[in-house]
Parts: structure tokens; C-alpha cells; sequence
């Protein structure tokens, strides 16, 4: 069996080749301007990133519709009035070779009713989580669904015109793609649900139109599932099924995660996840082994990476095409080259938690938001904030945010 290794180049189905096994996850930036148009901070942020020596960088969310934000920071891209700065994002960022993929992102119902008073879902499924923070979405009807899939396609053509490597589409965590893959969340009996290929119609349809939008020589890649973890949600079994259906329609590589705002397993939350996998640090490696089994695409593994050895370990043994780092990133931009050098030590991470379960549950994000912020003013990412003290700035800065785009 050949040697696998992170200093290996990845070669991916369209043609385009990553210079090497180490991934930076998508981390919503949440430094737009307040109107949600790119800045120079992002510029700065991933000139860092790319001289942090990882061979692929996703994007945090980019929003493909004004009208359905995750966060009021967020990039929204629906048209070309920031083609100019999207080029100088995409130049910083593939300055050393890496690879930079825009996550193409609608948060589906998982919009805070202070962004989105009523929010469109495949069903009208009010989340379980968030005391209230969430409107009950309305379902879409078929004309909206196909005017959003052309939205997923518009933002990928402006993003390959402005210059970015290949796009990755946010299928997981209870975004909208996701919400139609699970049966929890679409409860539709027409061609967009009541089967797992009615389901996952949604998905398909929007990586042909941005496949056509794109050409067959473009990296497009989805993070996905391997669970819901959530009774009646999506299982592993199907969610391998749904990495069939990926392969069979032509996508370059599938990001593996897990979880939703209702169960954040992604960021190790959940005590469900097997004593084996966490033994193994990723929190989804045992998915990644039996998805290997079933489809040859490249899979990029996220959730819980720490240790040189760990990763290695990982990626030798043929699961793991790419090692998708989150939270080490935001803590050491340079941990990448790290990794690669063989000096990095094993990180260790605490969890972040206050003790009041609706706030546990994002306090990982606001948290490590911090670092990252200071990284792209500029800065050392030196972290002296406590966990109160974190939710209450990001709670506030929210807030304020919010309250600024509801007065424009
Ligand atoms: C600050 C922060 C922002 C995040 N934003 C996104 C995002 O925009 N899109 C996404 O798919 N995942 C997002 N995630 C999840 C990460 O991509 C990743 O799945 C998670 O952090 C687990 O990986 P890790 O253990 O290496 O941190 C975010 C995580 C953090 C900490």
C-alpha cells in the first residue's frame, strides 16, 4: 500500500490538484462591512492564513441571499458590485498556491428572527432550539426553490470571475441543503421530499446548476452530514447514500461533519460520539472509514484534529484525504506549516462552555471568533477573555449589529 502523508499533493476529479492534505475549515469570519460587503480585513486575514501554509481554504459563510442571513456580518454575494474586492480576497488568499473555496451558504431556517422575521425552509418546522431566538419558518414554495438553487449558481459564477480557486456548497448542519436532506425538517410530499432521493433533489439540483454556471474543470466540494444525530434525522447509512449521489454527480470533494444548531455535535458537544472516536481525536472518523468504503471522492475530515500524530495516523490510514482544522487555525494561524515542518505540538483546547446549554451550544463560535477577529486587524491571535466575558462581547456586538441593520 503506497505512504500516505500531509505533505502530499491531492488530485481531485475536475483536474485542479491541492499542494497538500491540510484543509482550513470554514470559519465565519463575520468581518463584512454593515452591509455585508467584503473588507480589507478579510484581505489580511487570509494573506495570514495562506502563508499559515494549509493547501486548501474554505471560505466561512458567503451568503447567497440578502434576504437570509446567518449572522449580520456575513459576506452576501448576489451580484458584481464587489467584483474588485473579491479579487483582491482571492489573490491574497491563493498568493502561496493554496487552493481558496467561497462556502455558498442559506442558513434556512437557522436565522435568528431579529435577521430574518420569517425564514423559508422545505417545511414549516420551528427549531427545538434557541428559546424563542427563531421564527417558525415558512415552507418554500417550488418557483422559490428553483429561484434559490439559480441564487447558489449566480454566486458561484461571480466567485469564479472573481477569481477563487473552486467553491465548497454548505450542506450540513441545518442549513437549508441540509434541511432538505433530512427527514426531520422536510416533511414534503412532492418532488422535494417523502424519499431519500426526493430529499435529496435540493442538493443535486444545486451542484448541476452551479456545475453549469462553473465548467467541468472547476473544484466544487459540499460539507455534509454523516448524521444528524438527532432521532428521525438523517442516519449515517442514508447520509452514505447521499455520498453515492455526490460522486455520481461529479463533485471534487466531500467535507464530512456532523450535527446542527440543535445538536452541535461539529464542535464536540455532543457525549454521544463514540469513546473510539474521540480516542482518535476526529470527532467523525469512523464515518469517513465506512464513506471510504462506498465512494472514491476525496473526503476532507473536520472536527477535533489536535496532534501531528493523530492526523497522520488519519490520513495513513486512507480514510482522510484532507485534515479540516477549525478552531486550531483561529488559536495559531501558522499551525498549518507546523504540521507540516513536523514541530507542532499536540493543541489543547478546552471546551467552552458557561453552563447554560442554549448559550454552550455557540459559545465554541463566539469564543473563538475573538482570535480570529484579532488576526485580521492585524494582530496576534492572544486570547485573555474568559467564557462570560466572550459570550457577553459577541452577544453584544451582535446585538448592536442587528440593531444598526434594522435602523438603516
Ligand atoms: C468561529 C467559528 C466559526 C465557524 N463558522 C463556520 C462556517 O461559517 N461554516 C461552517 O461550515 N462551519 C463553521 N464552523 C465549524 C468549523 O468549520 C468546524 O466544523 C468546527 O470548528 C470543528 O472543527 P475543529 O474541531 O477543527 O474546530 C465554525 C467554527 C468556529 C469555531
Amino acid at each position: 500500500m503506497p505512504t500516505r502523508d500531509l505533505h502530499d499533493p491531492v488530485p481531485l476529479p475536475c483536474g485542479a490538484t491541492l499542494k497538500n492534505r491540510i484543509g482550513k475549515s470554514s470559519l465565519s469570519e463575520q468581518i463584512s462591512d454593515r452591509e455585508n460587503r467584503p473588507t480589507s480585513d478579510l484581505v489580511r486575514i487570509y494573506t495570514r492564513w495562506a502563508n499559515g501554509g494549509a493547501g486548501l481554504m474554505m471560505t466561512g459563510n458567503v451568503m447567497i441571499d440578502r434576504t437570509a442571513l446567518e449572522e449580520p456580518r456575513n459576506v452576501v454575494v448576489d451580484d458584481e458590485r464587489d467584483l474588485p474586492m473579491l479579487k483582491e480576497w482571492a489573490t491574497a488568499a491563493q498568493s502561496t498556491g493554496a487552493h481558496c473555496w467561497p462556502q455558498l451558504s442559506h442558513p434556512g431556517r437557522q436565522s435568528l428572527r431579529t435577521l430574518t422575521p420569517v425564514p423559508v425552509a422545505p417545511s414549516a418546522v420551528p427549531m427545538t432550539f434557541g428559546r424563542g431566538l427563531y421564527a417558525t419558518p415558512r415552507a418554500l414554495d417550488e418557483k422559490e426553490i428553483l429561484d434559490i438553487i439559480q441564487k447558489f449558481a449566480r454566486t458561484a459564477r461571480i466567485m469564479k470571475d472573481a477569481g477563487f480557486s473552486g467553491v465548497q456548497l454548505m450542506g450540513a448542519h441545518g442549513y437549508l441543503i441540509s434541511s432538505f436532506l433530512s427527514a426531520i425538517t422536510n416533511k414534503r410530499e412532492d418532488d422535494w421530499g417523502g424519499s431519500p432521493e426526493k430529499r435529496s433533489r435540493f442538493m443535486v439540483e444545486t451542484l448541476r446548476a452551479v456545475r453549469a454556471v462553473v465548467g467541468k474543470a472547476y473544484p466544487i466540494s459540499i460539507k455534509v452530514n454523516s448524521a444528524d444525530f438527532q432521532r428521525g434525522g438523517i442516519e449515517e447509512e442514508e447520509s452514505l447514500g447521499v455520498l453515492k449521489t455526490l460522486e455520481d454527480e461529479g463533485i471534487d470533494l466531500v467535507k464530512i461533519s456532523g450535527g446542527s444548531y440543535e445538536n452541535a455535535v461539529m464542535m464536540g458537544q455532543d457525549l454521544t460520539v463514540r469513546e473510539s472516536t474521540k480516542a482518535r481525536e476526529a470527532y467523525f472518523l469512523t464515518f469517513a472509514e465506512k464513506a471510504r468504503a462506498v465512494t472514491s471522492v476525496p473526503l476532507m475530515l473536520t472536527g477535533g484534529f489536535r496532534s501531528l500524530p493523530g492526523m497522520k495516523a488519519a490520513v495513513e490510514a486512507g480514510a482522510v484525504g484532507v485534515v479540516g482544522l477549525g478552531r486550531p487555525l483561529c488559536v495559531d494561524p501558522d499551525f498549518a506549516n507546523k504540521l507540516l515542518d513536523g514541530t507542532a505540538q499536540p493543541m489543547v483546547l478546552p471546551p467552552r462552555r458557561v453552563g447554560v446549554a442554549e448559550f454552550d451550544a455557540i459559545l465554541e463560535v463566539f469564543w473563538y471568533t475573538q482570535p480570529l477577529h484579532l488576526i485580521a486587524a492585524g494582530k496576534e491571535p492572544a486570547i485573555d477573555k474568559g467564557n462570560w466575558s466572550a459570550l457577553a462581547v459577541a452577544l453584544w456586538n451582535n446585538g448592536f449589529d442587528t440593531f444598526r441593520r434594522k435602523r438603516s
